[in-house]
């Protein structure tokens, strides 16, 4: 499959929320999630800045777009269902090659104000389900800071497994070496997970 022959699909509509392409109007929207979200972000999330501009943010959303044309990389935003409020943001990251390999890495960060509420969760599971019934994906992967319980535990709920630790995978800023836990999920094996 190259990525000039597949025409990716363009959105997801829930209930509770709707996972997107963004387009270049969600520049505000997206600069209000991010902004209000930085204490919530900055400990694993490198990109997170203390203030994002109007004009950086929106720059950010014209790569997004323009590359998501391309299928280059599928950056999601997750927004409210009338549209008017950014939850978060995701994607499906061809860092597992390309896009002929089937195989994507699924990122998540939600904002500040409805984490810990179930959405992450909720979200992860759409994607992976969205993604194995209509997108190409026969392999989804989740890759995470060790340290950072909720990330693991949204992999875990959401019917990932747990496929290995890279043990001191990176060094930070603080020259700690971290762990990195990786989770995956197979088309052929995946399941719903039970509502507990
Ligand atoms: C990781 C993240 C996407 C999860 O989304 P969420 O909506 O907060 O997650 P949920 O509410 O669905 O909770 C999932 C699990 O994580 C746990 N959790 C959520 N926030 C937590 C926190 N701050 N500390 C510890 N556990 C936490 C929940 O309790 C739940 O587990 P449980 O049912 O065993 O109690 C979100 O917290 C986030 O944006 N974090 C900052 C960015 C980030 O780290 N992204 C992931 C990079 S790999």
């Amino acid at each position: 499959m190259s990525n000039t022959a597949f025409f990716a699909p363009e959105r997801l509509i829930m209930d509770q929320f709707i996972i997107r392409s963004y387009q270049l109007d969600d520049a505000p929207k997206l600069n209000a999630a991010a902004n209000s979200s930085y204490k919530h972000l900055k400990a694993f999330m490198p990109w997170a800045k203390p203030h994002q501009t109007e004009e950086e943010a929106l720059a950010i959303v014209r790569r997004f777009r323009g590359r998501y044309l391309l299928s280059e990389e599928f950056v999601l935003g997750i927004f409210s269902p009338d549209n008017q409020i950014c939850l978060g943001g995701t994607g499906y990251h061809l860092r597992n090659g390309e896009l002929s390999n089937r195989s994507a890495e699924i990122g998540m960060w939600i904002r500040a104000s409805h984490a810990g509420q179930g959405l992450g969760t909720e979200v992860l599971i759409a994607l992976l389900s969205w993604g194995f019934e209509v997108w190409p994906w026969e392999r989804l992967t989740w890759r995470c800071d060790g340290r950072n319980i909720a990330s693991c535990r949204t992999a875990e709920k959401a019917g990932m497994q747990l496929e290995g630790v890279l043990r001191g995978d990176h060094r930070n800023a603080d020259g700690v070496r971290i762990d990195t836990y990786c989770y995956g999920a197979l088309k052929s094996d995946w399941e719903l997970p039970a509502k507990n």
